[in-house]
């Protein structure tokens, strides 16, 4: 007999934008119940890894007007400027309610505030807690949630279907992978907020769990992904793990050479940061770093060639007081000590630009289901996000789609559980069959391995029209192979092969949409540079990109950009 759950609102992911919208919800309304349903205990969520910290304006030399302009400006002009208004103005009371709740935010000598520098700045805005910003945002989220005793936690919960009938959602179907059941837990609204897809690159700042499930989950219901050919990468990763070396480090005055010992951002003009050289854009400077490696002038390590960044100069005290982590994660992964030695580091995949396409509540196309965070795209970062602009954009997007979400589930009915019941026990029977199912003759890891190696040769920091085919062509086989793997594990208990097995499913839909807008964009636009189209093309392409699920295969569409204040212009710093 399947288990029913029944609550108001369901929401999928338990990480910052997930908390934030459970707590707006029940906030919203003395009466309603929310399920936080996840993978994993939500203190595991990725934002706990994030590091450098969360935009907002604070001091007397910045504005709402620059904190906007330079969000449009980093989205190579292909962010909602109507998004990018409201989450400026409502970045600032987001962040000071996080301190009211407990968020230990560094602080200047007079009290204040501590603010940094941060890629694409004019000013420095970027609030931290050293540099555990998301550890921090992640606890004060979590204790502060523990209030309301009407946010239910289900925990270690892998969502596999969202239940849809009569066009609107009406819950999920859950894999309980501490027992192997499949339940329905029923809403009237589900919020996804499961975060990006960095696993579907072989090299990634992204924690295992990042595997785009809320995009898959939404994508085959029906909702348009939308802006996924901008994959952001992060200028310094650490060489083989891809450890996160964070872009505070530069907000600090970090600087990067080659190996001619030369500051390559500022004796080369191209690379086009101007002034700003290490706290230009991310895809900037990305792209300078994989062009000195091109041209010779990367140093070569076990894991292939890198540059420095260098914080030497910085001193031992600041260093400990502001970049504690870095200290650590430079010692422990990369065998240096930052306050003496370079730190070798690489471009690495980092963020999704891209997600499930929703308006500025966060609601989608699907009644009742909405999507926040990096698994959402309500069209602030367009081509390219400023680093620091997301943590603040969980707080802001996830309170609004919270009570957004709660207005939803007060206005619709329960409807009938029967069907949904149905399909429960239809996903069971599924999610059943895969368990030890040897008879296959494709093994995950190679199929997993194969599609991590197309979407770097085809979706990387450079792309070309070839190769980016060939990625489409190689996901749309790889699709059909999953059908196909092999899978040993008969348990029921943690059978961690089938949470694989389905994330794979997942990341290779999710791959596809990336490769399939990837290759229609004709032209160069924030993360997107394409080879053969080097310029950006307003008059074609000053458009976002919307994917649809199709079962013979993905289906393009456009949409137009919100347009505002700012007109497009060229973007030089
Ligand atoms: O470098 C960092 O600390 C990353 C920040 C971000 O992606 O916003």
């Amino acid at each position: 007999m399947t288990e029913v759950l029944r609550h108001d609102v369901v929401i999928v992911g338990g990480g910052a934008a997930g908390l934030r919208a459970a707590i707006a919800a029940v906030e919203a309304d003395p009466g309603i119940s929310v399920a936080l349903v996840s993978k994993v205990y939500p203190m595991r969520s990725h934002t706990v890894s994030a590091e450098g910290g969360a935009a907002a304006v604070a001091r007397d030399d910045d504005s709402f007007e620059m904190h906007g302009y330079d969000t449009v400006k980093g989205s190579d002009f292909l962010g909602d400027q109507d998004v990018i208004q409201y989450f400026v103005e409502q970045a600032p009371p987001e962040l000071t309610r996080l301190e009211h709740w407990g968020c230990p935010w560094s602080r200047n000598a007079d009290g204040t505030v501590a603010t940094r520098a941060f890629g694409g700045m004019t000013t420095k805005r970027t609030w931290y807690a050293a540099d555990k910003v998301g550890f921090h945002m992640l606890h004060t989220l979590f204790q502060h949630s523990m209030r309301f005793d009407r946010i239910v936690r289900y925990d270690e919960q892998f969502v596999t279907k969202l239940l849809v009938e009569d066009g609107a959602v009406r819950g999920v179907a859950a894999l309980d992978i501490r027992q192997g059941e499949v339940r329905a837990i029923l809403g009237r609204a589900v919020i996804l907020a499961t975060g990006g897809a960095g696993k579907c690159f072989p090299f990634t700042t992204n924690g295992n769990i990042k595997t785009g499930d809320g995009m898959a989950l939404a994508y085959r219901e029906g909702v348009a992904l939308k802006d996924m050919e901008f994959v952001q990468y992060h200028p310094t990763g650490l060489p083989g793990t891809g450890i996160l070396i964070t872009e505070a480090t530069r907000g600090e005055g970090g600087r990067l050479f080659n190996a001619r010992g030369e500051r390559f951002l500022e004796t080369k003009p191209e690379y086009g940061v101007g002034s700003k050289l290490e706290l230009g854009p991310r895809d900037m400077i990305s792209r300078a770093i994989f062009q000195e490696i091109r041209a010779g002038n990367g140093i070569q390590g076990t894991f292939g060639e890198y540059v420095h960044l260098d914080l030497t100069h910085l001193g031992r005290e600041l260093l400990e007081k502001r970049l504690p982590f870095v200290l650590e994660l430079a010692r422990t992964y990369a065998g240096v000590d930052p306050v003496t030695q370079p730190i070798p580091i690489r471009p690495v995949v980092h963020y999704m630009m891209g997600g499930v396409d929703t308006d500025i509540d966060g609601a989608t196309e699907l009644a009742g289901l909405y999507a926040v965070g990096e698994c959402a795209a309500h069209s602030m970062n367009g081509a390219n996000r400023l680093g620091s602009n997301s943590l603040t954009e969980c707080l802001v997007f996830g309170a609004r789609a919270g009570r957004h979400a709660v207005g939803h589930a007060k206005d619709s009915g329960d409807g009938s559980e029967d069907p949904l019941r149905r399909q429960v026990e239809e996903e069971a029977a599924r999610i059943d069959g895969l368990r030890g199912r040897a008879k296959g003759s494709e093994k995950l890891t190679q199929v997993r391995d194969e599609m991590t190696q197309a979407m770097e040769s085809g979706c990387g920091v450079y792309r070309e029209q070839a190769s980016m085919r060939s990625a489409t062509e190689t996901l749309a086989q790889l699709r059909r192979r999953c059908a196909d793997v092999a899978l040993e594990d008969r348990s029921r208990v943690f059978n961690t092969e089938i949470v694989a097995a389905l994330e794979l499913v997942n990341m290779i839909d999710v791959a596809e949409t990336v490769a399939v807008a990837a290759l229609q964009r004709r032209e160069s636009r924030g993360a997107h540079a394409c080879s053969e189209f080097p310029g950006r093309n307003d008059r074609e392409f000053l458009h976002h990109s919307l994917v649809y699920y199709e079962p013979a295969g993905p289906r393009f569409d456009k949409k137009d950009v919100a347009l505002g204040r700012w007109e497009p212009e060229e973007r030089k710093y």
